[in-house]
């Protein structure tokens, strides 16, 4: 191709991709709308930008906007969360976990976290599979006891865990990872961590998923409950642009400013602390209103799938208390092929393991799983009516096998009223709609 043909082919596939996206039912767990206004503080000039350091402190010139800017998400961050001390600067929730490893943690320690299968995340996993703890920080990991029932961690168990290594010797771990990325049920933060204060470790929670839940005060709230850090992404549950962030209490303030730099950040992305503020002005704004409804949401969602015979886990305690959902397929079919099915048909979630599945020989492949987060259709003003719907589309697809272009049209026509950003300040553009700035 010659430039100017890569050049348009180029922006020709991002026009397309927001028309997909106005088009279709977003289902990701992980993802979420920005607003317009989080979109242009993201074109801002701040991105061409260095501001290495901390606010007043850093090691460039031609930061003082940009001083303030960070100063004032900073301040909205600890009024979020009630949090002694925010920062901002962690270019998304890996690398945020990465500074806590550094904080905390020497190469070869152990870490208590949940297994991918369970719910956990990568940046918990062992380096055996290239997971940033164990491949990054030679970080040991051992598992937390797995409830598949309730979806839980098992609070006695992990406890006996933690005494038989005692027992035997062992060294025991110096960090806890609590959270993770299938996080339908609260953690049972409140009931382990004194325990494991006691026994030397530094307990962190990662909220990357449930942050926005957490800061409209719908989930469990990992500070107040006693965890030392919590870790967040910018952009699941909270609707800023991709991102991290780190919360803590005021005694690790010192250890966690030096390893998110220089150890581990160098030029944090400044645009991106511009719509991190944003975003939050909206949390603080609309932040209780709209995390009510994603669990409302989420909820009806759990019903309306379970009342046309999906396997929907967590059934004993309603299914979820956050914005997501897992759903056994198995006797279906894999959750690859669902997850294909329905893009095709412009409902676009995830395969996903679940916890039992490495036990069937299944792996990330052929998941018997399929993961479904209602937060970015509640964003779009998505309430249970529409879920009901959302739960009709799946089965007409997946169980009544019917044909896919007129359920894909039927998804189209369901959309059109679903095209502005809800739980924002006001604004006349929409939401997926495409900003057009070069000539
Ligand atoms: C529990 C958990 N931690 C960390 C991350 C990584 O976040 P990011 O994509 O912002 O690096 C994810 C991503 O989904 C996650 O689920």
């Amino acid at each position: 191709m010659k430039p100017i043909e890569y050049y348009n082919k180029v922006f020709s596939l991002l026009e397309d991709h927001h028309k997909w996206f106005q088009q279709s039912i977003p289902l990701i767990a992980s993802e979420n709308i920005p607003s317009p206004a989080v979109r242009e503080a993201v074109v801002s000039d701040f991105g061409n930008r260095y501001a290495e350091g901390f606010p007043k402190e850093r090691v460039y010139a031609g930061c003082k906007y940009i001083d303030e800017v960070e100063l004032l998400c900073m301040e909205m961050m600890r009024e979020l969360f009630g949090a002694e001390y925010a920062d901002v600067r962690p270019v998304s929730g890996v690398n945020a976990n990465i500074a806590v490893y550094t904080a905390f943690t020497k190469p070869y320690d152990i870490m208590m976290s949940l297994s991918i299968a369970s719910g956990g995340h990568i940046s918990f996993g062992k380096s055996k599979f290239f997971g940033t703890a164990g491949s990054v920080k030679n970080l040991e990991i051992e598992y937390f006891p797995f409830d598949y029932e309730t979806m839980n961690i098992k609070v006695e168990e992990t406890k006996a865990k933690i005494l038989e290594m005692k027992k035997e010797n062992k060294t025991l771990p110096k960090l806890v990872m609590f959270g993770g990325s299938v996080l339908p049920f609260p953690h049972p933060v409140k009931e382990l961590t004194e325990f494991f204060h006691e026994h030397g470790a530094t307990v962190c929670y990662d909220a990357a998923h449930v942050a926005g839940l957490v800061g409209g005060g719908q989930f469990q709230d990992p500070l107040k409950e006693g965890v030392d850090v919590m870790t967040v992404s910018t952009h699941k549950t909270l609707f800023g642009p991709q991102g991290g962030a780190i919360l803590s209490k005021a005694i690790h303030q010192d250890a966690l400013k030096k390893t998110v730099f220089p150890a581990t950040v160098s030029n944090h992305h400044l645009h991106h602390v511009a719509g991190k503020a944003i975003a939050l002005a909206e949390m603080l704004e609309f932040g209780k209103e709209y995390t009510k409804q994603v669990v409302t949401n989420s909820q009806a969602l759990g019903q309306a799938l379970n009342d046309k015979s999906f396997n929907v886990l967590g059934k004993k305690n309603g299914f979820t208390k956050s914005h997501v959902l897992i759903v056994d397929v198995s006797e279906i079919a894999f959750g690859s092929d669902i997850e294909k099915l329905l893009e095709d048909s412009n409902i676009i979630l995830n395969r996903n393991l679940l916890p039992y599945d490495i036990k069937f020989g299944r792996h990330y492949d052929t998941t018997g799983g399929i993961r479904l987060g209602v937060q970015e259709c509640t964003r779009l003003g998505m309430k249970t009516d529409e879920m009901k719907q959302i739960a009709d589309f799946i089965e007409r697809l997946v169980i009544k096998k019917e044909d896919q272009n007129k359920v894909r049209n039927d998804v189209i026509e369901f959309r059109k009223d679903f095209q502005k950003v809800h739980y924002a300040f006001q604004t006349a553009t929409e939401a997926y709609q495409y900003l057009r700035i070069r000539a």
